[in-house]
């Protein structure tokens, strides 16, 4: 089947809801942006509004579809992951608000759970057992609006992601794309299904959860004007929307997003230790698996450092620039430091200091910390079997710092990537929507793109020393009184 028109898409996302339009021939006719407020009514936690996040979607939608001016073939959705909630499944009301991925309410809960249930995650889910993923945080909520579950159990309760709600309320499904599902942590990675184990475990009756539909098949429509409606034929996790959106359909091809933090993705047919193993997508009829490695800190470093010395984020970078290598290494463990290491117990250390040492100098190791934390998942994954990989395909803000990208191509040993638009979530959950509508061919890019590459030219043994030295400041950080330096 061949449909005929535009695409639209949507990225909700944790800060904005971002939309675009793009003709059959690629060009994008139209975009549009609304922003989103978090609250944190305690420490730790942090709340989204749902019908917020409903009418920033809504608005967006309508901007786009207006501003293409022509027919609109496809909707694709790309949403933010793991954050949760409950609605009422006769009304659509909210029964919570949305608890944010970021939220730690649940830590405690997670320790509660032990070490045996720790392995039984990991093994069904492909996940670590952490408060980000939403089982706990499904949990929380029916503690608190349905303690004895009966409400679940009966399915008058509905429980979701963002983008369950969002098929909800706007197409009317009680459906959850798989992708998003497998961050739940409730379902099985290598069967995508519901785990009756992890139901179990994290006492969340089945009947309360939407039916896991395939990423290019939710097989929905939302009304629009009149009696016309619009095809929601594609959907995806952002970071899975964003490694589609690349174009990486094989074992070897990575994407890493430059942010707060950084995720750093690729296909891939086995579990890898030391990242999370989770389900990329479902589509044309098959479940394709990735790694995932979060790195909690990255541009939060950069801005961190900023801030210190008084400067805007991209002084600092001019700073970096210019700066000679002073030995110096920032480890911007300010909340422990997860993938590849886990060890929520590392502190943030500046070490090789000397008396003249100077901000470049400080500004220098911030950026590189970015660059040779991204390295080491890349070399984890690769370490432990996955394919070569030889190419990075980046995106996120920092990913426009030339001199950053030209770094990461140093310190990896790889080629950059950088495509010309960086918003690959948006553009990647168009892609799949289109392909599913066959606008366009799920292989090919529907866009001609220019990139530009950075490629590496410093030598094997410039790379290995300086990432020497940066695993000896690792080491310094995740030192902890008694404790001897790891290997
Ligand atoms: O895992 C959380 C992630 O999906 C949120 O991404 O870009 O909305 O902050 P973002």
């Amino acid at each position: 089947m061949t449909a005929r028109g535009a695409v639209v898409a949507i990225d909700q996302g944790t800060s904005s809801s971002k939309g675009v339009a793009v003709a059959e021939n690629g060009t994008v006719l139209a975009r549009a942006r609304a922003d989103l407020g978090q609250r944190t009514p305690r420490p730790g936690w942090v709340e989204q509004d749902p019908e917020a996040i409903l009418d920033g979607v809504r608005q967006v939608l309508a901007e786009v579809s207006a501003q293409a001016g022509v027919a609109i073939a496809a909707v694709g959705l790309s949403t933010q992951r793991e954050s949760a909630m409950a609605w009422d499944t006769t009304t659509g009301a909210p029964l919570s608000a949305v608890i944010g991925w970021q939220d730690r309410r649940t830590a405690e809960a997670a320790v509660r759970l032990g070490e045996d249930a720790e392995r039984l995650v990991r093994g069904r889910s492909g996940l670590p057992l952490d408060p980000m993923f939403s089982a706990l945080k499904f949990a929380w909520i029916l503690d608190d609006i349905d303690p004895d579950r009966t409400q679940a159990r009966a399915g008058r309760v509905t429980l979701g992601t963002v983008d369950a709600w969002l098929a909800f309320r706007l197409a009317g499904v009680r459906r959850i794309e798989r992708g998003n599902a497998s961050r739940t942590q409730l379902a099985d990675v290598r069967s995508g299904e519901w785990s009756d184990e992890l139901l179990e475990l994290f006492d969340v009756p089945r009947a309360a959860l939407p039916d896991i539909v395939a990423s290019d098949a939710p097989g929905a429509t939302i009304p629009a004007d009149g009696a016309a409606t619009l095809p929601l034929a594609g959907v995806l996790g952002d970071s899975h929307a964003a490694l589609f959106g690349h174009g990486c359909r094989a074992p070897g091809a990575v994407k890493a997003t430059y942010g707060t933090g950084s995720s750093v993705m690729g296909l891939s047919d086995a579990a890898i230790s030391g990242v999370a193993e989770t389900i990329a997508w479902d589509i044309r009829g098959s479940i394709a698996h990735a790694f995932e490695g979060n790195i909690l800190a990255t541009g939060a470093a950069v801005v961190w450092l900023a801030e210190l010395l008084g400067l805007r984020p991209e002084e600092l970078a001019d700073l970096a620039r210019d700066a000679d290598d002073g030995a110096v290494d920032l480890v911007p463990a300010f909340a422990g430091l997860a993938a590849p290491w886990w060890d929520p117990g590392a502190v943030g250390t500046i070490s090789g200091l000397t008396l003249g040492t100077t901000r470049a100098q400080l500004a220098r190791a911030a950026l590189e910390s970015v660059a040779l934390q991204i390295e080491d998942v890349l070399s984890a994954v690769e370490a432990a079997g996955a394919a070569r990989i030889s190419k990075i395909h980046v995106d996120g803000g920092p990913s426009d710092n030339d001199w950053l990208m030209q770094r990461q191509a140093e310190l990896s040993g790889r080629t950059v990537v950088r495509p010309a638009d960086s918003a690959r979530s948006v553009l990647g959950a168009a892609w799949l929507a289109g392909a599913a509508r066959g606008v366009w061919d799920y292989d090919t890019a529907p866009w001609q793109e220019s990139a530009t590459e950075f490629g590496p030219q410093d030598d094997d043994g410039r790379r290995a020393a300086r990432r020497r030295r940066w695993h000896d400041a690792v080491a310094r950080a995740r030192l902890r009184p008694g404790a001897s330096a790891p290997s």
